[in-house]
């Protein structure tokens, strides 16, 4: 078995944070989005990787690397023009040649591997397996319909969903994929849907499985994922103290304080990740926060968000919560008259004010 992650796109939902990153390269619990597909992939005993990149940056590669550090080789395919899931699988025909593969969308996150689903795959017969999860939201992604334990149509962003399921993002394949990628038409919204390519792999007779992720599932599309993945992370995170807590400072729940970090007159309440090099002073950070490295919390307070590297936030008497900021981005009290609130703020952000 070898894996394809694709990790191409523009992440248009997720502006601002992604005019200046690869959707896939936010990091969630201070690790990039992308990292948990791989070690997915590699947990699940597959040692050949191949990375739908966009042809126009090389940042997905910088980030990443030839795979070394997982013990495994990475190769990067380039993608012109995004064109839709099915043209990401089309792409890697010659690195798949005949092999099985697993499809796995790099900003989608999963709890308890894919190590089973593997498995499931090696052992049946079918041509394609599918990955299914429960969710409130069917419209948005592509839905089975199933009828006596099979999946008998699938249907892209339905209006009317006829089951709720969504499928996720997570893939295997044997190389028929091949046949119907190259066979389906762009679709209304101008791609070539992985979900039409599925239904061609049903109207042609393939034998099609499915199992379901009974664990979580997140799709990271819009930033409300982003802040609950970022929640089931961390909920699963092995605490651990490596920066310096003083005497004043407390510490409950699941903690992860990184290198460097220093806590001084403070409470982190967790789950909660501290980044290297952070200063937390006269702060309180709530449950479900990432804090990137380098930086500084003083005098104010911050729950259930996700802060990014170098970033201040300096006496703001109002907690933050449910927030995403950038890297280098300040957050700080005003001085000074008038007594206002002062914006600088770039394109597609979003601000709520008190
Ligand atoms: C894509 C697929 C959809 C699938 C979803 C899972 O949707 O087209 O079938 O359910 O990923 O994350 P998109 O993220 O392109 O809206």
């Amino acid at each position: 078995m070898k894996a394809l992650i694709a990790s191409g796109g523009r992440g248009t939902r997720l502006r601002p944070i992604t005019h200046t990153r690869n959707k896939h390269l936010i990091p969630i619990a201070n690790k990039p989005i992308l990292h948990y597909a791989i070690e997915a992939v590699v947990e699940g005993g597959i040692r050949e990787i191949a990375i739908v990149v966009n042809a126009d940056s090389t940042e997905v590669q910088q980030a990443i690397g030839n795979g070394d550090r997982w013990g495994v080789s990475i190769t990067y395919i380039p993608q012109e023009v995004p064109g839709g899931l099915a043209q990401v699988v089309a792409l890697s025909e010659q690195f798949m040649g005949k092999e099985k593969f697993i499809f796995f969308l790099g900003d989608n996150l999963v709890v308890g591997g894919v190590r089973r689903f593997i498995e499931e795959f090696e052992r049946s017969d079918c041509n394609a397996f599918l990955t299914l999860s429960r969710v409130k939201d069917p419209e948005r992604f592509g839905v089975p319909e199933l009828k006596g334990g099979r999946i008998i149509r699938i249907e892209e962003k339905p209006k009317n969903p006829k089951s709720t399921y969504a499928v996720a993002g997570i893939y295997l394949y044997d190389h028929h994929i091949f046949e119907a990628v190259k066979a389906i038409q762009p679709s209304a919204r101008g791609e070539l849907e992985i979900s039409d390519a599925h239904q061609y792999l049903i109207d042609a007779g393939k034998r099609i499985g499915y199992a379901e992720i009974t664990g979580w599932w997140k799709d990271t599309g819009k930033p409300t994922d982003l802040l609950e993945a970022n929640r089931l992370i961390l909920d699963n995170a092995t605490p651990s103290i490596e920066g310096d807590v003083d005497a004043r400072s407390t510490i409950a729940g699941k903690v992860v304080i990184q290198r460097g970090a220093r806590i001084i007159n403070s409470v982190v309440r967790g789950p909660a990740i501290i980044g290297e090099g952070c200063v937390i002073e006269d702060a309180f950070i709530g449950p479900f926060t990432s804090i990137g490295n380098e930086t500084t919390i003083r005098g104010s307070e911050v729950e259930y968000s996700i802060i990014l590297r170098e970033c201040r936030i300096l006496n703001v008497r109002i907690r933050l919560e449910g927030s995403i900021l950038g890297n280098d981005v300040e957050v700080v009290e005003g001085t000074g008259k008038p007594h206002v609130h002062r914006f600088m703020i770039g394109d597609q952000s979003r601000v709520e004010v008190v």
